[in-house]
């Protein structure tokens, strides 16, 4: 089958689709967008996180043929035009929260989410929103270091243009 379907803001379609292939699969080998990771294929991990229709979920898990006519947004979408980095990616490099990187896309996109509809996030909000994904490297901590930094940056740009 084909599905068409807009990724990160483009339209795109995949052609000879087979019922049980996966969003993760369509997004990694079809479209050339690697960003999204598949590590354990059994929604455990949250390294293939994406949004559809702005919600987060695990690409692994969602039937391609789920994603006609939908929005999809991956990691690969935070980046700007120019291939320049966002607020919420650079954080991560400036806190220190990305060693082996498999975890990072999932993350930084479960981050943007909870950025979008909380941009003050506590501790604990940070924690609950960030609970799906695992990282073996970094013990997390620098992780909700970066995720509080990307806040804090987000708020003094806001200020700085607020009249
Ligand atoms: S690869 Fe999808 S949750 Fe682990
Ligand atoms: S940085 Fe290696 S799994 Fe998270």
């Amino acid at each position: 089958m084909r599905v068409n379907f807009t990724v990160n803001g483009r339209p795109q379609e995949a052609d000879d689709v087979w019922e049980g292939e996966s969003l993760l699969y369509v997004l990694r080998e079809r479209l050339g967008l690697p960003g999204s990771k598949n590590a354990c294929e059994q929604g455990e991990c949250g390294s293939c996180t994406v949004r559809l229709d702005g919600v987060l979920v695990c690409s692994c898990l969602v039937a391609a043929g789920q994603a006609e006519g939908r929005q999809v947004d991956t990691v690969e979408g935070l980046t700007g035009e120019n291939g320049e980095l966002g607020t919420l990616q650079q954080a991560f490099v400036d806190a220190g929260a990305v060693q082996c990187g498999f975890c990072t896309p999932g993350l930084l996109v479960a981050a943007d989410e909870l950025l979008e509809r909380n941009p003050e996030p506590s501790d604990g909000d940070i924690r609950e929103a960030l609970s799906g994904n695992l990282c073996r490297c970094t013990g997390y901590e620098k992780i909700l270091d970066a995720v509080r930094l990307a806040a804090a940056r987000a708020e003094a740009a806001e200020e700085a243009v607020r009249p």
